[in-house]
């Protein structure tokens, strides 16, 4: 059985690896192009989940603290594999983002989930607060926020 462990990218074919999942998931159906990177990755923590057997990075994801708000943080980009979903991935990762918030002395974390992606962060204890933005046009995101337990 495959072990699957999660970490920070690191070589640049990590972050390539790291990037191209992301986009391939979040972007492409809806974005021919566009960049990968937004300007606040720099400043941001970055978590990838990889196959140890294979070296595959199988989800993805993100934390930064928000300047105005200097106690809450946002994940973002969060990103599992196609035919990798419901195998408990994509919880390790937001666990290991949770991890990062507190490291971070977080005291909250919010984020704006896909319609699809609310019964995720519903079953990690994150509160539905309000519908916040269309993205393409087309994808309904809903801010979602959880007290950080320190
Ligand atoms: C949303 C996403 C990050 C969830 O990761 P995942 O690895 O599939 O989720 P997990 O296996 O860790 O799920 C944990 C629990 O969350 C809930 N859950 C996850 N996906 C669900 C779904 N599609 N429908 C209902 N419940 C779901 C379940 O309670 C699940 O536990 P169970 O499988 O034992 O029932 C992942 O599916 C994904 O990347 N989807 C496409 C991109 C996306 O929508 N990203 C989020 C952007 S906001």
């Amino acid at each position: 059985m495959s072990v699957f462990s999660v970490r920070v990218p690191r070589s640049e074919a990590d972050w390539r690896a790291y990037y191209e999942l992301r986009w391939r998931i979040l972007r492409a159906p809806w974005q021919a192009d566009g960049e990968a990177r937004d300007a606040s990755d720099d400043r941001s923590t970055h978590r990838m989940l990889v196959c140890n057997d294979t070296g595959r990075v199988i989800a993805v994801g993100r934390i930064h603290r928000q300047e105005e708000h200097p106690r809450q943080g946002q994940i973002r980009y969060m990103a599992v594999e196609q035919g990798y979903e419901r195998r408990g991935h994509g919880s390790r990762l937001l666990l290991a983002l949770e991890q990062a918030a507190r490291e971070m002395a977080l005291e909250t974390v919010i984020l704006h989930a896909r319609e699809q992606a609310l019964p995720f962060y519903r079953h990690h204890g994150y509160t539905l607060v309000e519908p916040s933005f269309l993205l393409f046009d087309t994808i309904q995101h809903y801010l979602m926020n959880k007290r950080i337990p320190g």
